[in-house]
């Protein structure tokens, strides 16, 4: 079964979603003949860079181009780019694996000999450019200023400093655009089309939409590749609960008890929970970041907002406790939780690729592994921090601000004895850990 990322692939610049802006420009360009002979596409993984590109030698080389100057989409010249299909004129190269100055040379030549026929365009795809070395961008320097007649050169990249750096020359030659992350309901709007394309009777629920774009963190590929896992986990529609199963999400019924444990002053039940994640196997720096949106969430319904993009258990949740906690204390307890995120992510065991909260994290962690793996990934020396952050609170003081490395003042203090105990060796385990310079090594029971 094809996946739906690229069965879905725009054919048209109208169908790029929220890319508009390079939409408009390419476009125009077409229509007026004045395409450029170098493109620099920058942005996020997934987002629609190489499928512009396409669409770009599509409706250069495309004998049905409206007026407006989009594609047809369906003659066997389109046909053949949109699917990434060998073609005469139109060569995607991957930087990663042709980086050299022999593979710049390579190219250059190749550039020179014109297209297949008179009317068509030649049209060079260089994906993840920012590889090349600065060697290899020299050889291109001179085609990319005095350019064969209808040779158009796209490079596309995710990181675009790396190119800033390493050849900038090159970039005054180039046309620059940057795509955009995609928004969460631009990501369940198209969603939602692909899912009615997709026909036979499949119904989705908006909460486990939101959830998906949510994951996604405004790429467009991995909503699309979370979409077909969880319609090949199961029969039926596709909910929340089925969504979470396939991203590993914490359950909403974990924040609910972190929300109680907090209003009703309840110490020992911490461990209970978070002998809860461990089991689940859940990531650590997932609770941490899902703890946070749900306090902002309290805090804004506290202070007579209406916080939006929660699932409904969650909505409910937060209508419950709200009431509850009062505002200043919820604000101290999200400086604390902000930093055992920072914590988290600077000891890298958040189970994300460094990046944001979501982006191909999702993605990167189905392909890690099951909860056993996701289990090492966290790491002991959250154990301080996470208990900082709800002992502050209990003890009503301000939240203790423990530097990287340093080690929060609760666990010695002899104030509060039902959780010395397990603390005590909570951050026995992480000294010895950092004592013998292991990191991740994980919570082992
Ligand atoms: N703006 C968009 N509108 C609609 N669909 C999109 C968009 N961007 C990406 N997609 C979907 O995601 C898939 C992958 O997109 P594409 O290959 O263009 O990403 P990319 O930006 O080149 O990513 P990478 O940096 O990983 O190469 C497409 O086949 C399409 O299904
Ligand atoms: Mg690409
Ligand atoms: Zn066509």
């Amino acid at each position: 079964m094809i996946a739906l990322a690229r069965k879905y692939r725009p054919k048209r610049f109208a169908d790029l979603v929220a890319q508009d802006h390079v939409a408009a420009a390419l476009r125009g360009a077409v229509a007026q003949n004045r395409a450029a002979h170098g493109y620099l596409f920058a942005g996020p993984r997934g987002v629609g860079k190489t499928t512009a590109a396409r669409i770009l030698a599509m409706a250069l080389n495309c004998e049905r181009r409206t007026d407006a100057g989009e594609p047809c989409g369906v003659c066997g010249s389109c046909t053949r780019i949109w699917v990434g299909a060998a073609d005469l004129d139109v060569v995607e190269l991957d930087a990663a694996s042709n980086r050299g100055v022999d593979d710049a040379r390579d190219l250059r030549e190749r550039a020179m000999y014109a297209a297949s026929t008179e009317a068509r365009f030649k049209v060079y795809i260089v994906d993840e450019a920012h590889m090349l070395t600065r060697e290899a961008w020299n050889a291109l320097l001179k085609v990319l200023e005095e350019p064969p007649p209808r040779v158009v050169f796209v490079f596309a990249t995710t990181e675009p400093q790396k190119i800033v750096q390493s050849a900038a020359p090159i970039l005054s030659r180039l046309q620059r655009f940057d795509f955009r992350r995609i928004g969460p309901h631009a990501i369940v709007a198209r969603l939602k089309e692909v899912i009615a394309a997709e026909g036979g009777g499949l119904a989705a629920a908006d909460d486990a939409l939101h959830l998906i774009a949510k994951s996604a963190g405004g790429g467009m590929r991995d909503a699309l590749s979370v979409l077909d896992q969880v319609l090949s986990f199961g029969e039926g529609p596709v909910t929340v609960a089925r969504v979470r199963e396939v991203l590993g999400l914490i359950a909403d019924d974990i924040y609910g008890e972190m929300l109680r444990l907090v209003t009703e002053r309840d110490p020992p039940a911490v461990f209970a929970l978070v002998d809860r994640l461990m089991e689940a196997g859940a990531d650590l720096g997932e609770f941490v970041s899902g703890a946070g949106e749900t306090l902002r969430a309290v805090l804004l319904a506290g202070l007579g907002g209406e916080p939006a993009g929660l699932t409904e258990g969650l909505q409910e949740l937060v209508r419950r406790y709200a009431p509850r906690l009062a505002p200043p204390d919820v604000v101290r307890l999200l400086t604390v939780l902000s930093e055992a995120e920072g914590q988290i992510r600077s000891s890298g065991n958040d189970g994300a690729d460094g990046g944001a909260r979501g982006g191909d994290r999702g993605v990167e962690r189905r392909r890690t592994g099951g909860p056993a793996d996701r289990r090492t990934e966290s790491s002991g020396r959250l154990g301080a921090s996470r208990c900082s952050a709800v002992f502050a609170y209990q003890s009503g003081r301000p939240a203790v601000r423990p530097s990287a490395r340093a080690r929060p003042a609760h666990p010695r203090s002899p104030a509060r004895p039902v959780a010395a105990g397990r603390c005590r060796r909570a951050c026995a385990e992480s000294d010895a850990r950092r004592a013998s310079g292991r990191h991740g090594g994980g919570l082992r029971r």
